[in-house]
């Protein structure tokens, strides 16, 4: 009998089903099995009319190191149907809210799908980026719209064109998270939030997030179609090879000397 899948975990009660990041010992990075039980988490949590609210947390010393660089290498996503884009389409269109509890460093993907969520509270040890361009690729998730929409251009380029990180009183400032509290309590507060979004009509919470994101949804949904097409192309070119290469043989990239 195979294994049960441990690397992200599902959990429902009273109206909230938490998604848990639980690949710790890979600090977190997410490979194609893993975007494929998000996704499928995501489609489950919005056809099932009691699930009312949908947490996404990691754990209190790390969100997530973005995609599995090895994944990326050996088995990059080739078709629209594959399980990033799959997870990217499933939590862009969420119809539910979805709050995200954020700990540690939050790369890449980490940072970008906070993007998508209704509210984010972080751990005083947070730290956000979106190193693309160091790694020779271009943003995803539609966060080349959207960080310099929620951001300003000036921050947006900091953060997408030098690949600066930034820590949770910058994100605050910018308007990426709701709250800071102690890691400890991250997890908790996002389900007290979510138990409390969970206990109001449902209809309501899904016809004013869906105004709410109007404006921006059809955008979203291109621009995802664009930076995938980019970053596909990207992921064979040599900078990016490099990059990677450098990481599996255990050369990380040091992002500030680039
Ligand atoms: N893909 C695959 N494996 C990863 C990974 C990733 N994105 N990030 C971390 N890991 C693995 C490491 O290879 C290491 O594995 P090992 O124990 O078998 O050697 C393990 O997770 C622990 O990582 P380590 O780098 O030692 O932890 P750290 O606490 O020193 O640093 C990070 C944490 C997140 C800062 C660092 O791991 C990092 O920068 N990761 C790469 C982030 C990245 O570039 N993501 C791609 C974005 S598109």
């Amino acid at each position: 009998m195979s294994e049960p899948f441990k690397d992200v975990l599902t959990h429902t009660e009273t109206g909230v089903m938490t998604i848990t990041l639980n690949r710790v010992e890979k600090k977190n990075s997410i490979t194609a099995a893993m975007y494929a039980a998000m996704a499928d988490a995501l489609q489950a949590a919005s056809a099932d009319a009691s699930v009312r609210a949908v947490v996404i947390q990691g754990h209190e010393s790390i969100f997530s190191a973005g995609n599995d660089i090895g994944d990326f290498l050996n088995g990059p996503a080739s078709t629209s149907e594959s399980p990033v884009f799959r997870f990217l389409r499933g939590i862009s269109t969420f119809p539910k809210p979805l709050v995200a509890a954020v700990c540690g460093p939050a790369v890449g993907i980490g940072t970008t799908l906070l993007l998508h969520c209704d509210l984010v509270y972080a751990g005083d040890n947070a730290a956000f980026s979106m190193p693309f361009v160091n790694l020779g690729l271009c943003p995803e998730a539609a966060s080349s719209f959207l960080a310099p929409q929620l951001m300003g251009y000036a921050r947006a380029a900091e953060a997408l064109l030098l690949g600066e990180p930034f820590m949770a009183e910058v994100a605050l400032e910018m308007g990426l998270i709701n709250r800071i509290v102690p890691p400890s309590e991250a997890n908790a507060l996002a389900h007290r939030q979510a138990q409390k979004l969970a206990a109001k009509p449902l209809s309501a919470l899904m016809e004013t997030k869906r105004l709410m994101k109007k404006g921006q949804a059809a955008i979203v949904a291109e621009r995802m179609v664009e930076e995938g097409a980019s970053f596909g192309r990207m992921l064979k070119e040599p900078a990016a090879r490099e990059a990677f290469g450098a990481f599996m043989a255990k050369r990380k990239p040091d992002f500030s000397k680039l």
